[in-house]
């Protein structure tokens, strides 16, 4: 059970569509039912969905419980809007760590989050990784020995910001 595997073009609607209900049903209590509603609509620009370079799920009875991905960055964007090459990738970015709503508590973001590391590490030499977390996730992030840094109150759909905080660790 809980064997990871990396997503295939096959898998990106289920994977981007377990994004979105995470968010819904998990994100709602910090942020509110209109703001996650907005930011989880189809008519919300794809980007906000984007998948991640290296990406991940985990299955069970046929279904997808918990997604996560990561991608290298030469800086600490909050919202890359590209798919540059890095030539010299600085850092690596969780971009996505989404478990299933009634699927928390069991230790598949711990687990998934263990192996976005250990990808990162066998995959570059980039040891310096971040994230931006949303205020619901903070603890789970503190538990897996991020700090934290500044917030910021990023456009999550037209009219909605939500506060997020950037939180980073060292790998080695
Ligand atoms: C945040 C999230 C990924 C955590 O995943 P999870 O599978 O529920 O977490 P785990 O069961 O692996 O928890 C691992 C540890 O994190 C800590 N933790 C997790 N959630 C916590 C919370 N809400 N408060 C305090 N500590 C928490 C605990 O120490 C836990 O260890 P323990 O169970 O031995 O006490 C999940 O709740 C989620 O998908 N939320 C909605 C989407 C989201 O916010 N994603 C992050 C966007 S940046």
């Amino acid at each position: 059970m809980m064997q990871i595997r990396a997503i295939t073009g096959t898998d990106i609607k289920a994977f981007q569509d377990v994004m979105k209900i995470s968010i819904a049903g998990i994100c709602t209590n910090a942020y509110g039912a209109t703001t996650t509603a907005a930011w989880v609509s189809d008519k919300n620009p794809a980007f906000h969905f984007k998948i991640p370079e290296f990406a991940f799920l985990v299955e069970e009875d046929g279904q997808i419980i918990v997604v996560g991905g990561w991608s290298l960055t030469d800086k600490v964007d909050l919202h890359p809007n590209s798919d540059q090459v890095i030539e010299k990738p600085t850092h690596a970015r969780i971009n996505a760590v989404y478990v299933r709503p009634n699927f928390e508590g069991r230790g598949l973001g711990q687990h998934m989050i263990a192996h976005l590391e250990a990808d990162i590490m066998t995959r570059s030499s980039v040891r310096d990784v971040y994230l931006w977390s949303t205020i619901n996730a903070i603890p789970f992030y503190q538990a897996m020995g991020y700090t934290g840094g500044i917030d910021q109150f990023p456009e999550v759909a037209e009219g909605h910001k939500i506060q997020v905080r950037y939180m980073w660790k060292r790998l080695g």
